[in-house]
């Protein structure tokens, strides 16, 4: 089968859902035509670069500007002794979940005080990048360093239980997990550790900013335009309503584009203190120092099972890491509630305050790390057992949530395990390891679970359609590279019954309706939710038109019957077409809004929005999962290890596109190849200093390091998802470094616990 083909759905594919369209951003990327953030030209343009600190902690006592200034071209050096006071970041409000958008707590130049190393202490604004880069190296900056906490290990230990919160929790306990691992007969207590992560975009972050007067034009490439144009309102004092955030294109995030980071900032600030525009592309280097990164964790994991393969207990603790002046929890042991059917459970998350930057979002925060731990647990277990690592997972395969009883809105695991062992051939497999080879390689399969919460959030979306037939879809959401817009206008086509061409989609603009961050791998569906909603309002209101007419053989009937499987009304039932009922009714276009953007429309949709969800959770465990497989070679001698094969099935509801939903899984594997094989931020563990701040030295995986992956979705509707959809875009990085580490095992009987599994663990 290739990615197009696919089983037989049950889902409600109409002409344009399901099918692999092409993205229709792809020609503007291709031809180079697509603008991203620094590519606006704007007259009298500025460039600026940042100078960081190179201590931990402590304050700045001198700073000496002369040779940054003596630079041909430097129009300012802007410092804390020089800039126009920034209001203060935000603290959290439930009320606002826009404040969640500051990245760290830092005043930037507002203050004299360093929290990290790295921190942006002056800005350097001139004619040109280079002259700008140049001055901001030459700034100096001398200090009175003060102790600091840098090193990770040794702050583990001070490491505090996280606290419940309304949509995190800390920690669970079901039965009394301790005992039950005593008594078990057969038991694994492990620990392993994960290093920091960063997310590496292809387009590193960027700003234009122009202000003129009060009205502020920010090009950003950011996850969440209406959070990023809160936060700027509140730091620079300004009205929302005067600032516009443009953002049509963000070439990859993967988390790292949520918050607002000092970059963003100061650009702003810099384009108020010159007059002029301002553009900042942050280096490589720049993005390491100033962007958070995924935390780096500590793990245990204990598991407890009796002779029949059935487990006993469960347990799952960790360590992260926070930045004092900002971060939060990563839901390390988020899967550990859902994925396995135990009496007894002890879940606990820790989390450990560092003089760092903040840590962030980064693809599946919590389950990516996470998985890796229980997964290959689950695998020794299955070892110690002697059973076949898929049969034991499904011996233990949950009914119900395990944690609490609650229904799972979707699950197929075991379909997934099933296809999956039939498309890799897992029946070929011999159990002992070390007992495949290849010539001088040894070969060895692992399997892994993927799991990944769902989310849902308010979007606001208006539909328009023209006389002439074309349909308008506006809603301010993020095209990252996953195809968004392509999946809203395969939506749209099918919900009004119109061809996928007749569908233009505009998003990525503060002045259009305000839509949901992209994050959590929800931003489809939520948008997704509304547009079906304006569509059935718009077909209503057609219909209304219609029905004032005698002439119409539509009089009467009620939208609801009207289905785009019917032909909906392009082709025209009965010889009706959106076309005749709009000129009969003298309309050039008829339009149709859910959610509003006034104050007060913003605020109750985020309540009723925020009840509903609420709600919802109390009532269903919503996830996406997968089985994942990979075969691995390794070499005896040099230790090297290649990932030869790879399949992935996954249950994400509904496919959209099956192009870009295959495309955003397999990039997720990859992202896993990396965090298994070759990605680590080292950190300095005496000066807290990233040491590694570039591709040159932080490896991502490149093309000869993958092979081709074999990717397939169930396609079954999730009953409580809008069109049955599940998110795509995270699952596919969870339980992917732990079917690489279950592969190495099988192939060497060698254990890796701690990651990457660079070649010198293995000799
Ligand atoms: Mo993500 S870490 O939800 O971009």
């Amino acid at each position: 089968m290739t990615m197009t083909e696919r089983p037989p759905r049950t889902a409600p594919a109409g002409p344009s859902v399901g099918r692999p369209i092409d993205r229709v951003d792809g020609p503007a990327k291709t031809t180079g035509a697509a603008r991203y953030s620094a590519e606006y030209p704007y007259p009298d343009l500025t460039h600026a670069a940042l100078t960081h600190a190179t201590i931990a902690r402590g304050r700045i006592t001198g700073i000496d500007t002369a040779e940054a200034d003596a630079v041909p071209g430097v129009l300012a050096v802007i410092t804390h002794r020089n800039a126009p006071a920034m209001r203060p970041a935000p603290s959290f409000s439930m009320l606002d979940l826009s404040t969640f958008a500051s990245g760290t707590s830092v005043n930037y130049l507002g203050t004299d005080e360093v929290h990290w190393n790295g921190q942006p202490m002056a800005v350097v604004v001139a004619e040109t990048r280079d002259a700008a880069l140049r001055a901001a190296a030459l700034v100096r900056l001398s200090y009175e360093e003060l102790p600091a906490t840098v090193d990770f290990a040794g702050a583990e230990k001070d490491a505090r239980p996280q606290k419940n919160s309304a949509l995190q929790s800390g920690g669970a306990t079901k039965g009394d997990a301790e005992a039950a691992l005593a008594a078990a007969p057969v038991s694994v207590d492990l620990r392993f550790t994960t290093p920091p992560h960063h997310h590496n975009a292809i387009e590193p972050h960027s700003t234009t900013a122009a202000w003129d007067g009060d009205r502020l034009t920010v090009h950003d490439g950011t996850q969440n335009i209406s959070w990023l144009r809160r936060h700027l309102a509140l730091r620079f004092g300004v009205r929302a309503q005067n600032i516009r955030v443009i953002a049509p294109y963000v070439g990859g995030a993967f988390g790292g584009k949520t918050m607002v980071w000092a970059g963003t900032l100061l650009t702003v600030l810099a384009a108020r203190v010159t007059g002029r525009p301002v553009r900042m592309m942050l280096t490589r280097e720049g993005v390491y120092r100033t962007v958070g990164g995924r935390t780096p964790s500590t793990q245990r994991v204990a598991l407890g099972a009796g002779r029949n393969g059935r487990l006993t207990a469960l347990i799952h603790t960790s360590v992260t890491q926070v930045g004092r002046v900002g971060g939060g929890p990563e839901q390390v042991t988020s899967q550990s509630r859902h994925l396995y059917d135990v009496p007894n459970i002890l879940l606990q998350q820790n989390l450990t305050e560092l003089d760092a930057l903040s840590n962030t979002v980064m693809r599946a925060p919590g389950e990516s790390i996470g998985t890796f731990a229980l997964e290959t647990a689950v695998d020794e277990l299955a070892g110690e057992l002697g059973l076949d690592p898929i049969e034991f997972r499904m011996r233990n395969e949950p009914e119900r949530n395990p944690i609490d009883g609650k229904r799972f809105a979707h699950r197929m695991l075991r379909e997934a395990y099933a296809l999956g062992a039939e498309r890799f051939g897992w029946a070929d497999r011999t159990p002992r390891p070390g007992s495949m080879r290849d010539g001088r390689w040894l070969v060895g399969m692992g399997v892994a679970s993927a799991y990944h919460p769902s989310w849902q959030f308010a979007a606001n979306v208006t539909v328009r359609l023209s006389a002439d037939g074309r349909v308008l879809v506006r809603c301010g959401f993020h095209e990252m590279g996953m195809g968004g817009a392509t999946a809203q206008a395969q939506i749209a086509a099918d919900a009004l019954g119109v061809p996928f061409e007749a569908v233009r989609v505009e998003y990525g603009d503060s002045t259009l309706p305000t839509g949901p961050g992209a994050g959590g791998s929800g931003q489809t569906a939520s948008v997704a939710a509304s547009l079906l909603t304006a569509c059935d309002k718009l077909k209503g209101s057609v219909l209304a038109l219609a029905g004032r007419s005698r002439e119409s053989p539509l009089r009467g009937r009620r939208s609801s019957t009207l289905e785009a499987r019917d032909g909906g009304l392009w082709t025209g039932p009965a010889g009706e077409s959106y076309a005749t009922i709009l000129a009969r009714a003298g309309r050039d276009s008829v339009e149709a809004a859910v959610g509003s953007d006034t104050r007060l429309g913003a605020m109750t949709g985020q309540l009723r929005f925020m009840s509903k969800f609420m709600l919802d959770r109390r009532r269903w465990v919503k996830a996406a999962c997968g089985a994942q497989f990979c075969e691995v070679r390794v070499d005896p001698v040099t230790g090297e290890v290649r990932v030869s094969r790879w399949t992935g099935v996954f249950d994400v509801g509904t496919v959209i596109n099956a192009k870009t939903a295959a495309s955003q899984l397999r990039g997720g594997i990859v992202m896993g190849i990396g965090m298994a094989l070759t990605e680590e931020t080292l950190v300095d563990p005496r000066s807290g200093r990233i040491m590694n701040p570039g591709l040159a030295e932080y490896h991502v995986p490149v093309h000869a390091d993958i092979p081709p992956l074999d990717v397939h979705y169930l396609d079954e509707p999730d009953p409580t998802m809008p069109l049955g959809l599940i998110g795509v875009g995270e699952v596919g990085i969870t339980g992917a470094a732990a079917a690489i580490a279950n592969a190495v095992h099988h192939a060497t009987g060698r254990r890796v616990r701690d990651l990457p599994i660079t070649l010198d663990k293995l000799l």
